[in-house]
């Protein structure tokens, strides 16, 4: 085995580890309580909501770890499962709750990765299901979690909306939804409860007592009898989860089968095995790359269909730039190259190819492995500011699906004209080879160093040999650490990351997804060429 297989296996069997976290949050004990309630792990209900033989894309799976939350360091997988799969052969957004995670409560990260799955979904044109089974907030962090734009609120707001664009809202009801968290059944176009396991209510029986002097139990409060046969306020009774999810798949199949607006050509294999990609890719993000060699790996045949191949030796190909089609799908390509510092030409010549996939209504995918832009006098007066923006005003107004994938350096600017987070890709996804962070350890180290030996300096204090290596050190700890994809994904930095084998399926599944809509027509602002 090479050296690089050897380390990308052992990374990601450290993936493996903490995704195994997120899916088992307290062990078998968990799993037995729910028993008691009648109730199945979420993941299981989803698997029975899916079309039979086909696959749940689960996004998100590290969201949550280390936060550092009050009474809650870890939110494993953030308390919340999201993920796109086929329900009567739509792509449908499920969103659910583990009541095994604190009740199932809302975290800031848990509101955070419910609503990045809402936007997904509102802009694919997704139905969405969501499996409710939730304490509401999370109470030591209310001011966190209730008020604001983004916050509780944002949820109800999103399914309103997506219910008026004609984007189905069915909510199956599995535990508790109180007071704020009782609207994501009574919002939702059609809702399901379960008998004696399902409960809604705006006040919960303490509340109730406390305020008006009632005693009443949870199930006359606002069970599922209560609101399917009194108030009106959820549509279908069920006696069990397995029955609920049959009826929701019963709503749902009378949903016209939405199709995706591009042409799909014959799927092909890839010219090279994925597996390919553990023995090619460099055990760091510093080392070189080749571009081509990856894309031989996810294009079909391997035809890389390249565009201004042979500008600019040296200096133009740290980017490379051209046409593949993936499992049928056509798509821009934008790649770095070798060690990926952008200069002038590569920024030109990328602005330029995303322009022209925009005017063909191509989407684009970004293989990001950039620590940046070019620095220094030569490249300042050769105007690798202008050039650098023109590629990030393209990639900010290019209307065409985008779609990133990391596979080394994610930093600086480079993190901007390479279609980073900011700029709403419709996914982007990690590898445990992505570092995105604003410069590398090594630079930050250097510069906060400098800015520290200065400080020290100025107070007549200055550092000793000892106290500068150590700073230096523990800053490049820091940077790299923040930089992982374990601590990126924790905060939803990345919608996955994905095992190298993983990555041509979950590419394919994003073109699709990203072209269940029209793609309108392109218009760009003021260039400085
Ligand atoms: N905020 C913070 N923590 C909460 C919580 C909330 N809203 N609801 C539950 N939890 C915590 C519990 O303290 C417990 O923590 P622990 O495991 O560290 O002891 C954990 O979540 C599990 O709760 P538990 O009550 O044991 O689970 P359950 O399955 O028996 O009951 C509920 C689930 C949702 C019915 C029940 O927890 C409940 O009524 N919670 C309050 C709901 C509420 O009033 N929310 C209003 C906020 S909008």
């Amino acid at each position: 085995m090479s050296e690089n297989r050897n380390h990308w296996i052992a990374q990601e069997a450290l993936l493996d580890e903490r995704v195994n976290e997120a899916l088992w949050p307290g062990g078998q004990k968990a799993v037995d309580r729910l028993a008691k309630q009648g109730k199945k792990p979420v993941r299981e209900l989803i698997d029975r909501l899916v079309d039979p033989e086909t696959r749940f894309f689960e996004l998100s799976r590290l969201a949550g770890f280390g936060m550092g939350y009050p009474g809650a360091d870890d939110v494993p997988c953030g308390g919340i499962v999201t993920g796109i799969g086929k329900i009567h052969g739509n792509w449908t957004m499920i969103i659910a709750n583990d009541p095994r995670v604190k009740a199932g409560t809302y975290f800031p990260i848990t509101l955070k990765k419910h609503i990045r799955a809402q936007a997904i979904a509102e802009e694919s044109g997704l139905n969405c299901v969501y499996i409710a089974d939730s304490g509401g907030a999370y109470l030591p962090m209310q001011v966190d979690v209730f008020p604001d734009d983004g916050h509780f609120g944002s949820m109800f707001y999103n399914m309103a909306r997506m219910s008026a664009k004609g984007l189905r809202q069915v909510t199956m009801s599995t535990g508790g939804n109180t007071a704020g968290g009782a609207y994501i059944v009574f919002m939702a176009c059609e809702s399901v409860m379960i008998d004696r396991m399902s409960y809604s209510f705006l006040g919960g029986p303490p509340l109730v007592k406390m305020a008006t002097g009632e005693v009443i139990s949870a199930e006359d409060l606002g069970g599922a009898r209560v609101h399917t046969h009194i108030s009106g306020g959820a549509d279908h009774f069920c006696k069990s989860q397995d029955e609920a999810v049959d009826r929701v798949r019963e709503i749902l199949s009378l949903e016209p089968v939405r199709k995706i607006h591009l042409h799909r050509y014959e799927e092909r294999p890839p010219g090279q095995p994925p597996d390919r990609l553990y023995d090619i890719l460099p055990v760091t993000g510093s080392q070189a790359i080749d571009a081509r060699a990856i894309i031989d790996t996810i294009a079909d045949d391997g035809v890389f269909t390249e565009y201004k191949k042979h500008y600019a030796p040296g200096r133009g190909d740290n980017i490379v730039t051209g046409k593949i089609r993936l499992k049928g799908f056509p798509a821009g390509i934008v790649a770095a190259n070798k060690i990926g510092v952008i200069f002038e030409e590569a920024a030109r010549k990328a602005a330029e190819w995303i322009i022209r996939c925009s005017h063909e209504k191509i989407p684009i995918l970004f293989l990001q492995g950039s620590p940046g832009y070019m620095i220094g006098s030569d490249a300042e007066h050769g105007g690798i500011g202008k050039y650098g923006a023109d590629m990030v005003r393209a990639v900010s107004c290019a209307q065409v699906p985008r779609i990133q994938l990391v596979i080394g350096q994610d930093n600086g600017a480079a993190n901007y004209g390479m279609s980073g987070r900011a700029y709403r890709p419709r996914f982007v996804f990690h590898t445990m080879r992505s570092r995105t962070s604003v410069m590398s350890g090594k630079s930050a180290g250097g510069v906060l160093l400098s800015i520290e030996e200065r400080k020290r300096e100025s107070t007549g204090n200055p550092m000793t040999d000892e106290e500068r290596s150590h700073f230096y050190e523990k800053m490049v700890e820091k940077y790299d650490g923040e930089a992982h994809p374990f601590y990126c994904g924790a905060r939803l930095l990345s919608d996955r990351v994905l095992k190298f084998t993983e990555i041509r399926d979950w590419l394919a599944m994003a073109l699709e997804v990203s072209h269940l809509q029209p793609v309108g027509e392109p218009s760009f602002g003021n260039f400085r060429f």
